[in-house]
């Protein structure tokens, strides 16, 4: 089990709501969530279900309209809640690194990759000489399979794999302790693909990087996670070890998410498309969230009581599943279930 110094980001019920024109959409509802130090910890779900407006966050970075009404971020030890925005933005740069989707809108246009890496670390490191940065982001670059002329490179004539690449050297230059990566691969084909997921596991052992890898892709995070939780209408359903979730998963919805990849054998086999679709947030489903769409729905139950996240009964703290299929309640013994 992990201990309290094993945990390098603690999300502790945290609600994120947007203002929208139907209302207020709580996009986070009340999740929390411990990444350990060193690990990659997958965080998968259906678009929509919150992985991205968690991710920013935990960054305390904004998305739209985006405005954490309750909960705490434990980052090493400190709460991030009540840190100023200045203080945030030095955090930003130094130990949370950012991987998005589309580098492009992160990267200066005008700036060489080579310029931007070295500005980076100087105004971090103020006490390098600029060559010992250009000599860094050389090596870095090149670590990252980038070939050294290509530094003198603008962004725009770099391809989407390479500029997420200078993303993660970006996070490296700055000796990041966690780096959150959203949809990192989403753009890229399966070759490079692969080998981004590699580089993210040698980077991992390496840097003794802590990686919180978002995707809506499970077979992203059969690849290279170690742990995995799964999100689905802004909660989280599911949390445990990469193996023990793949073979046993518990909450139905990861059982139908699993199913419906192609690479990855259930015992069924067959290939599988998960009924119904995501709920609209401005106005969930009662009770669980995806008792609308579950197999195994219990009348009595389901619909009207809301399941706690929590170990199954008899289980070990490490494994987490908010599902009435795995927790005692006065309803299941009336009818028996
Ligand atoms: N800019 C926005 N304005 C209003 N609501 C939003 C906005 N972005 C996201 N949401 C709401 O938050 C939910 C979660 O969105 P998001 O975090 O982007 O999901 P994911 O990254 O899993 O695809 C959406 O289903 C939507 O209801
Ligand atoms: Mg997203």
């Amino acid at each position: 089990m992990a201990t309290s110094s094993d945990i390098l980001y603690s999300v502790r019920n945290l609600t994120v709501e947007y203002e929208t024109r139907h209302g207020v959409v709580k996009g986070v509802d009340d999740v929390s969530l411990d990444i350990r130090r060193g690990e990659i910890l997958g965080l998968v779900g259906e678009s929509g279900s919150g992985k991205s407006t968690l991710g920013k966050a935990m960054m305390r970075l904004r998305n739209g309209s985006a405005r954490i009404t309750s909960g705490e971020l434990w980052f090493d030890g400190q709460n991030l809640m009540e840190l100023s925005e200045r203080q945030m933005r030095d955090l930003r740069g130094s130990r949370l690194g950012m991987v998005f989707q589309d580098p492009m809108t992160s990267l200066n246009p005008v700036q060489r990759i080579v310029e931007h890496l070295t500005e980076t670390m100087l105004t971090h490191e103020p006490e390098w000489t600029e060559e010992e940065a250009r000599a860094r982001a050389e090596e870095l670059v090149e670590r990252l399979g980038i070939r050294r002329e290509r530094v003198k490179d603008y962004p725009h004539q770099m391809s989407g794999g390479m500029r997420q690449r200078v993303m993660i050297a970006l996070a490296l230059a700055l000796n990041c302790d966690l780096v959150i990566a959203d949809e990192p691969t989403t753009s890229l084909d399966v070759i490079v693909e692969a080998k981004f997921l590699d580089l993210l596991k040698e980077l991992r052992d390496e840097f003794n990087l802590t990686i919180l890898l978002i995707t809506h892709n499970i077979g992203v995070v059969a690849e290279v996670a170690d742990r995995v939780a799964v999100m689905y209408a802004a909660k989280l359903v599911e949390i445990g070890d990469v193996n023990q979730v793949f073979e046993k998963p518990l909450h139905p919805y990861t059982e139908g998410l699993l199913k419906s990849v192609p690479n990855i054998e259930l015992d069924s086999g067959a290939l599988y498309k998960m009924e119904g679709s995501p709920p609209d947030l401005s106005s969930p489903p009662p009770g669980c969230r995806f008792h609308p769409r579950c197999p195994y729905m219990m009348e009595e139950v389901c619909p009207i009581y809301d399941p706690p996240f929590a170990p199954p009964e008899g289980a070990s703290e490490d494994t987490r599943v908010a599902c009435w299929l795995h927790h005692p309640h006065p309803q299941k013994v009336a009818i028996g279930a």
